[in-house]
């Protein structure tokens, strides 16, 4: 039988003081990398699954993956949302091997078995055999099989799915601080802008990392401090659910400040670099509180990041213990009009796999598995703003990464 603790590896010992040290051998052992597909991805676990507004008609659906694991979300006829295994029960085969469309059913193109939208099994082809002879056993009974199900919850138009019978509800499970701030953002109808993926060389682990630090922003992002657009010094903070594992930092702005400075910039600017078209950073205070940049994250994988005016998703997918697909989902909302549009299209420039700003986190990791390469002993140093995991009102801290490895390591039982 499968064995989802492997008992042949050595496990990653920690060091006693908990999440201000962080194993090295964490990002490369594949024994690890199996315990967390059982363990924190169909663990006590919400899982980015998809957008409401990809599910609009009943049949609409979207395939995904929650983990390695592949799953269908489905709208269905009474317009309930579902989320189910994408294995046919039969002999396990990929149901379903489109990414996303609208059908009335499910069938699985090795030996015909349908699925409605539900994942509950209607069809079996030669159920009774043939000519009367053969056919499924007649204890068989199709109302008693279906595809394993996820619980699902939509917050903020977000779908999000979960393999756990006994996890907390959605907002219990993200906690009140990380629930304000993901519906500050998605609080209206969003649209779909655009989306791309791109794999990274190494763990999922070391991008969540770096989505959660806020101290390396206005160091390794060098687009940031040659315009002089993000510094630490902005008024902003972090708050960190109890759990440890779902966070937003958050960082504000003085938008008349701005436009006033680059107006003047002839006297305030320290350096030679201009940027030639402002567009790309130029933003509105779209949410009328000053927040220029909130970057928030869903253990394990799900980050929602507005960045001025470009609002994304971006779901982290382990692909091997050193692979991992990004993808970004880029959003507008219902009532923008076509000035906004165009804004958060330009401001897209910053992000993304080839991004101004976000091309630094999308190769940063790659540098760091490379070094960890047949030389993973020790444990790489998080004690910038002490060794909690708590809610801070200053940047200069790692604190939204402890709490990564304190709900982590919970689940893991490390
Ligand atoms: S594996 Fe799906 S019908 Fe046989
Ligand atoms: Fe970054």
């Amino acid at each position: 039988m499968y064995d989802p603790e492997p008992s042949s590896g050595r496990r990653v010992a920690w060091p006693s003081n908990g999440i201000s040290e962080v194993p090295f051998r964490t990002y490369t052992d594949q024994d690890t990398y199996v315990r967390e597909q059982e363990r924190i991805f169909k663990g006590d676990t919400w899982h980015y699954l998809c957008l409401e507004a990809e599910l609009t008609a009943a049949g609409d659906f979207v395939s995904t993956t929650v983990g390695e694991v592949s799953v269908l979300v489905t709208r269905d006829a009474e317009r309930t949302v579902n989320a189910f295994v994408n294995r046919c029960i039969h002999r396990g085969n990929l149901l379903c091997m489109g990414r996303q469309g609208n059908v009335k059913k499910f069938s699985c193109m090795y030996h015909g078995w349908t699925y409605d939208l539900t994942g509950q099994l209607t069809g079996v082809a030669f159920e009774q055999g043939v000519q009367g002879k053969g056919g499924m056993a007649p204890e068989f009974r199709k109302e008693e099989h279906r595809l394993q199900k996820l619980r699902v919850e939509v917050l903020g138009g977000i779908v999000f799915g979960t393999f756990s019978d006994k996890v907390a509800g959605l907002e219990d499970w993200l906690g009140a601080d990380v629930v304000r701030g993901l519906t500050r953002v998605m609080n209206r109808a969003p649209t779909l802008l655009g989306r791309n993926t791109q794999i990274l060389p190494n763990n999922w682990k070391l991008y969540i990392e770096n989505v959660k630090d806020t101290y390396h922003a206005s160091i390794l992002h060098l687009f940031l401090t040659t315009f002089k657009i993000n510094k630490l010094n902005m008024p902003g903070g972090i708050f960190i659910n109890p759990d440890g594992g779902n966070h937003y930092s958050f960082a504000k702005l003085d938008y008349e400040a701005e436009t006033a400075a680059y107006k003047d910039e002839g006297i305030r600017a320290e350096s030679d670099f201009r940027l030639q078209d402002r567009s790309v950073v130029e933003s509105v205070d779209e949410y009328g509180d000053g927040v220029s940049v909130q970057i928030l994250t869903v253990f394990p994988g799900m980050v929602l990041q507005q960045v001025r005016n470009t609002i994304a998703v971006r779901v982290i997918r382990p692909r091997g213990v050193d692979r991992t697909e990004l993808e970004w989902i880029h959003l507008g909302f219902e009532d923008d009009d076509e000035e906004m549009t165009e804004r958060r299209l330009r401001q897209g420039n910053l992000i993304g796999p080839a991004g101004y700003v976000a091309m630094e986190d999308g190769f940063i990791g790659g540098f760091v598995q490379r070094a960890l390469q047949y030389n993973d002993e020790g444990a790489g140093v998080v004690m910038m703003g002490g060794h909690e995991a708590e809610s801070q009102t200053f940047k200069a801290s790692e604190s939204a990464i402890r709490g990564f490895w304190k709900h982590y390591r919970a689940l893991m039982g490390e």
